[in-house]
């Protein structure tokens, strides 16, 4: 398989000016992402999950390091964003949030909404097309948000806790759909969650961070056929090792901030 992003040695302080404090967030991170596969981080709270995610995007500067992604052919958008909270545009439909993207490169109409209607069938929103935001549920809204960064057609999609303020049974629903529209799409998602049980059901690989600043502790291919079961047995042994590995982890950072 060919990689389609590589990551060398990323480093990242944060300057805060008010305060002069630095934050060192993330500590020397390499590897290499494959094309089409399904990769999640996972890792204490405040170890540079979200803050890798945005340099990926190209959002925010890299402090060290180098960020290559394979270009495509036709030179459209390399990343896609979709975050936890629902960065929708209120005063914009179903339909005109889907297209916005679309809209500002100037991909002409016709074309921009025949592919958007396309994407209301892969996401199964048909029938909403013309709602705003707020007559949606949670699950609906994150759908939208989904359709809206594949229609910039970006060949890796970066995933920041998007199913993380959604009840346990639309979470679920849309984990299978994330799974389902992974499959039929072929892209490339990097997908962050502190569901472990959600790591273990979608991931082909599963990066484990080390509390801040964030290094990977362990990178664990997820040898386990589709569709998976959270009750499975592989499932099960590969959720128990998680925890524990992250247990290790929160525990190591507290002792080491002199906090038990
Ligand atoms: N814009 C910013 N300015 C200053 N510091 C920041 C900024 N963004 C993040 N940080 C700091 O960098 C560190 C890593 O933050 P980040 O949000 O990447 O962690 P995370 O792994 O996504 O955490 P969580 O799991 O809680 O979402 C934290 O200490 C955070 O306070
Ligand atoms: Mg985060």
């Amino acid at each position: 398989m060919a990689s389609i992003l590589r990551l060398k040695d990323i480093g990242k302080v944060w300057h805060i000016e008010r305060t002069k404090e630095q934050v060192v967030a993330l500590g020397g991170i390499s590897m290499e992402v494959e094309q089409g596969e399904f990769l999640v981080f996972v890792g204490p709270s405040g170890c540079g999950k979200s803050t890798l995610l945005q340099i990926i995007a190209g959002l925010e500067e890299a402090g060290s390091g180098t960020v290559d992604i394979s270009r495509s052919a036709d030179g459209q958008k390399q990343t896609g964003m979709v975050f936890q909270e629902f960065a929708l545009f209120p005063w914009r439909t179903v339909l005109e949030n889907i297209v916005f993207g679309p809209e500002v490169r100037s991909v002409p109409r016709a074309q921009r909404e025949v592919n958007a209607q396309k994407l209301i069938e892969l996401v199964h929103l048909r029938g909403f097309e013309h709602r705003y935001p707020h007559e949606l549920s949670g699950g609906m809204r994150q759908r939208v948000a989904l359709a809206r960064a594949l229609a910039n057609d970006p060949a890796i999609l970066l995933f920041d806790e998007p199913l993380a303020s959604l009840d346990a049974q639309t979470r679920k629903v849309l984990q299978a759909e994330l799974v389902r529209i992974w499959q039929e799409t072929k892209r490339t998602f990097i997908y962050v969650t502190h569901g472990l049980d959600e790591a273990v059901l979608l991931g082909d690989r599963v990066v484990l961070f080390t509390a801040r600043p964030g290094r990977i502790k362990e990178i664990v291919p997820v040898r386990l056929p589709r569709p998976r079961s959270i009750t499975g047995r592989g499932e099960v042994e590969l959720l128990e090792y998680l925890s524990e590995q992250i247990r290790e982890e929160v525990e190591r950072s507290l002792k080491a901030e002199g906090l038990t």
